[in-house]
């Protein structure tokens, strides 16, 4: 296929190598405007791949977008008039809340979500460290989105393992899950993921990761607070000793996925009239934070 990924920052960097080595024809479009990027995952080969290709751009079956959410619609407008309308975009990042709005750009492409568990970890512009084997999983937003089943096996081949789920909006919320739990206070707290295993912090997650339980099922999707308290703390564990990617991003003062995370969830829990008020806390504690580096 002819790809481009569109921010390849870890997440992007580890999938448009993979799509590389799998013999797909791999371009990007990054942020900085060198015609060529080096990519390296671990010690293996660095390949060199073209960046700001327009050509590439207008030949492109599928653009990856792995920019974060907050950029997502502004990284994807300048490219519209280069995009084919058969070009099917795929985003995948943390959190929710982008589909709706990128599918009203779009001029009738396929639009694809996905969620990834991979450990990515960028230790250069170059060299990318794959520090945890994970999973991926895809599902069609829009009508044409849906029939693109066939991603599941070109990425699957790519960099395993890839499932096509049809009801991908549930997985999205147990993802949105484990990130409004683990993100926000392991960002004001600056700590580990496995800090969270701490005494100080389970009834502040208790009371979390209920709130987000209740409007899970508003929205029709069965869970308990039981069972995502398990998964919760499954990846608490299985990640002790990184720093989540809200962790860096207001160590390193840069605006946060907060809006896309606890933001979404509140804005849901809002429209089934359920109160949220930790999460809310949550919510403007990391707003506070943000704001005051814009006001030093
Ligand atoms: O955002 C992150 O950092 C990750 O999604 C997760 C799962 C919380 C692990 O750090």
């Amino acid at each position: 296929m002819n790809i481009v990924v569109l921010g390849p920052g870890a997440i992007g960097s580890l999938w448009a190598h993979s799509l590389h080595c799998a013999g797909h024809s791999v371009s990007l479009w990054s942020r900085s405007d060198g015609h060529t990027h080096t990519i390296q995952v671990d010690d293996g080969r660095a390949i060199v791949l073209a960046n700001h290709d327009t050509p590439a751009l207008e030949q492109a079956d599928l653009l990856l977008v792995t920019v974060k959410a907050p950029q997502v619609t502004q990284a994807i407008q300048p490219l519209l008039k280069h995009l084919h309308s058969e070009c099917i975009v795929l985003l995948m990042h943390n959190g929710m809340g982008t589909a709706e709005p990128t599918s009203k750009i779009l001029t009738g492409n396929p639009l694809v979500l996905a969620t990834t568990t991979h450990g990515v970890y960028r230790q250069s512009d170059s060299l990318i460290l794959h520090t945890g084997l994970g999973t991926t999983q895809l599902g069609g937003y829009n009508a044409k989105g849906k029939q693109c089943q066939f991603l599941e096996d070109v990425l699957h081949h790519a960099l395993p393992n890839v499932s096509w789920n049809p009801n991908i909006q549930e997985a999205l919320w147990h993802k949105l899950a484990i990130n409004c739990a683990i993100n926000p206070m392991t960002a004001i707290h600056q700590i580990t993921n496995g800090e969270l295993n701490s005494n100080n912090y389970s009834k502040e997650l208790d009371r979390v990761i209920n709130e987000v339980s209740q409007v899970m099922n508003a929205e029709g999707i069965t869970t308990s607070l039981a069972t995502l308290k398990e998964t919760v703390y499954k990846v608490i564990n299985a990640t002790a000793k990184n720093h989540s990617s809200m962790q860096q991003d207001i160590f390193y003062h840069r605006t946060s996925e907060i809006d896309f995370i606890t933001g979404y969830l509140l804005e849901r829990a809002k429209a089934h009239n359920i109160a949220a008020p930790s999460n809310a806390a949550l919510y403007e504690q990391i707003k506070r934070i943000e704001q005051s580096w814009k006001s030093s």
